[in-house]
C-alpha cells in the first residue's frame, strides 16, 4: 500500500514503539491519528509530527469507538491501523502476599489482548466500506505481541498470556478479512529501548542488551517502525507473526 495521503491510526502512540511508528508514518506522508490513554503525552507527539491526538482507552469499547470515529472525521477513512498500546507489569502467580489478584491478570489481558482486538474490529469495519486500491487491498492492520508470547519468563504469566492471544488471533483475523482485502499481521518484538523497559536499573538494561545474539543491544524503536513500513508496503505479507528480536530467546528469568 502507498503511504502518502493515506490515513493511519496508531494506538499507544504517546510513547515508545507507537510514537516512533506514528513519526515514521507522518514523515512518509500519512495522515496520522495518534491514540493513547495518556492525552498529554500523545498530544506532545502529535504536535511534533503534525498528526492529531485522541484520548483513547483501548480496553474500553465506548472510548475506542469514539476515538476511531473522531479520527475518521478528522482525516477520512482509515486504511492503516497499528496496535501498539500495551502494559507489562511484572507479577508472579504466587507472590509474597499470596495469589496474584485476579483483577491484575484481567487488566493486562483487557489492555493487551482485548484492547488490540477492540481497535482491530473497529478499524476492520471501517476498512470494509472502502473501495479497493489497485492492489486489491482495502486496509492493513498490524498488531504488537512480544517474544514473551513464545518464551514468557517468570513473572510474565499475564503478559505472556495476553500476547499469546494476540499471536493466536492473527491468522483467523487475516483469514476472515481476506475476502475484504484487509491484511492482518503481528510483530513480536524482543527487547526494545522504550519507556516500558527504561524503568529497569542500568545494569539490568545492559544485561538485556548483551543477551541478544546479534546485534547485542536493545532494539531501537525506529527499527520497529521500519518493519511496520515494510509490512504496509508488501502486499504479500499477511497472516504472519514476525519476530523482531536479533535471535533472542528469553530464558526462564
Ligand atoms: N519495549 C519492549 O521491549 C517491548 C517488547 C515486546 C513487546 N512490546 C510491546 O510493544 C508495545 C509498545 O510498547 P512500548 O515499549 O512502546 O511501551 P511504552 O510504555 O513506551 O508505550 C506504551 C503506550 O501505550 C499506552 N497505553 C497503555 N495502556 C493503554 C490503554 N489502555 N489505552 C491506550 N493506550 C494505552 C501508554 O500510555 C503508552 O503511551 C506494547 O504492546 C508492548 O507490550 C514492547
Amino acid at each position: 500500500m502507498e503511504i502518502p495521503g493515506t490515513t493511519a491510526i496508531v494506538s499507544g502512540a504517546g510513547s515508545g514503539l507507537g510514537a516512533a511508528t506514528a513519526r515514521m508514518l507522518a514523515t512518509a506522508g500519512a495522515n496520522v491519528a495518534l491514540l493513547d490513554r495518556d492525552l498529554a503525552l500523545v498530544e506532545a507527539v502529535a504536535a511534533d509530527i503534525g498528526g492529531r491526538a485522541f484520548a483513547c482507552d483501548v480496553a474500553d469499547a465506548v472510548s475506542a469507538e469514539a476515538a476511531v470515529q473522531a479520527a475518521c472525521e478528522a482525516f477520512g477513512s482509515i486504511r492503516i491501523a497499528v496496535n501498539c498500546a500495551g502494559v507489562a507489569p511484572p507479577a508472579r502467580i504466587v507472590g509474597r502476599d499470596g495469589p496474584l489478584p485476579l483483577a491484575a491478570f484481567a487488566d493486562v489481558v483487557a489492555i493487551n489482548l482485548t484492547g488490540t482486538f477492540n481497535i482491530l474490529r473497529l478499524a476492520a469495519a471501517r476498512m470494509c466500506d472502502l473501495p479497493p486500491l489497485a492492489t486489491g487491498e482495502r486496509g492493513v492492520i498490524i498488531n504488537t505481541a512480544s517474544i514473551a508470547a513464545f518464551e514468557g519468563q517468570i513473572g510474565q504469566a499475564a503478559y505472556a498470556a495476553s500476547k499469546g492471544g494476540v499471536v493466536s488471533l492473527t491468522l483467523p483475523a487475516a483469514r476472515e478479512l481476506a475476502r475484504h482485502g484487509i491484511r492482518v499481521l503481528t510483530i513480536a518484538p524482543g527487547t526494545f529501548a522504550t519507556p516500558m523497559l527504561q524503568g529497569l536499573p542500568a545494569d539490568a538494561l545492559r544485561h538485556l542488551g548483551e543477551a541478544v545474539p546479534f546485534p547485542s543491544r536493545l532494539g531501537e524503536p525506529v527499527e520497529f517502525a521500519e518493519l511496520v513500513m515494510h509490512i504496509i508496503g508488501n502486499v504479500m505479507l499477511n497472516g504472519a507473526v514476525v519476530r523482531l528480536d536479533g535471535a533472542l530467546r528469553m530464558p526462564p528469568k
